[in-house]
């Protein structure tokens, strides 16, 4: 397969958006972003910019034109926490992800009639600032108080924002290696509990916690979802997928066994997270 040089950029403005369009350029790539009409993104210089108008939010659309016009390379916006194709851990996370399960078939029955159109699936674990800030991970700064699920020591890997833009510009400078591939990656190995140590060490002093039930919050989520259906809207999938990360060995749990940095170039635990926990207590993310 032939090095692939430029590269389009859907949602280039977002929170890994932006640090991919950063590692990429940093790559030597030709940097194109392709905005929405009404978006008011700015971007670095060196970046072409192009307005698209999406007709729909159905993604097999976008599939369809980058077959059509000889794209080598597709990425999806999947950047889950586990290899949902191979069986969501909760059967009831299902309504909110079934679109992008239906853009995984979609993507290699594609790739089978086309072969020289490829794509590679990126599995980033928690995405830690994201989990800071919307609470996912349950510490609340303001109140110096942290939730544990159980005991607090469940393993689950955790990726940052700047670390993705980095391994997405990795896979896309080893087109062979990467090509029809589900890859792993991962900043770090955490917990619970390691990362409120860190967090406690920063702030100076214990924090108060409220121990949760992995068991009763993962009832109550399914309850919730099965009764309200779509209704329900995205908080109790988020409960879903927080008993599926921090309470311990629950279900189908992602066991961070493994990852493919080191196929991407990267050592394992390639990153701290008091850099970015010392910034989010500061207020800066
Ligand atoms: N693993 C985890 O912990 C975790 C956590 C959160 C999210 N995720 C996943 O990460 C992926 C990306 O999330 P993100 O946080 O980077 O997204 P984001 O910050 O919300 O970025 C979305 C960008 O896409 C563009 N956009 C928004 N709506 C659009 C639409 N309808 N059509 C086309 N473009 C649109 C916007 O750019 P313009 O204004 O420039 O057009 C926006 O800047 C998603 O697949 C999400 O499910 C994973």
């Amino acid at each position: 397969m032939s090095a692939i040089k430029t590269v389009s950029v859907i949602g280039a403005s977002g929170n890994i958006g932006a640090p991919t369009v950063q590692a990429l350029l940093e790559s030597g790539f030709q940097v194109t972003a392709l905005t929405r009409e009404c978006s008011t993104s700015t971007f670095p210089p060196g970046v072409n910019v192009k307005s698209v108008v999406f007709a729909s939010l159905d993604s097999r659309l976008i599939v369809d034109a980058c077959v059509a016009v000889g794209v080598k390379r597709f990425i999806p916006s999947e950047f889950g926490v586990a290899d949902y194709k191979s069986g969501l851990p909760y059967p009831e996370m299902a309504g909110a992800i079934q679109g992008k399960l239906d853009l995984l078939d979609y993507l290699q029955s594609k790739s089978d009639a086309n072969p020289a159109f490829t794509w590679t699936r990126i599995c980033t674990g928690l995405f830690l600032e994201w989990a800071l800030t919307v609470g996912h991970l349950r510490f609340d700064k303001a109140a110096h108080a942290a939730g544990i699920f159980d005991s607090g020591d469940e393993p689950f890997h955790v990726s940052s924002y700047p670390f993705i833009g980095k391994a997405m510009a990795a896979v896309l400078s080893r087109p062979k290696e990467t090509a029809n591939r589900y890859l792993v990656i991962a900043s770090f190995t955490a917990s619970q509990n390691k990362l409120l140590h860190v967090i406690e060490e920063l702030y100076g002093q214990s924090w108060t916690v409220e121990h949760l039930s992995g068991t009763e919050i993962r009832k109550a989520a399914e309850k919730e979802t099965r009764e309200k259906g779509r209704d329900a809207g995205i908080r109790p999938y988020q409960d879903l997928l927080a008993c599926f990360l921090y309470a311990d060995g629950m279900g189908a749990h992602a066991k961070p066994q493994y990852t493919d940095n080191k196929l991407l170039g990267f050592e394992e635990d390639v990153e701290d997270p008091k850099e970015t926990l010392r910034e989010w207590l500061a207020g800066r993310i």
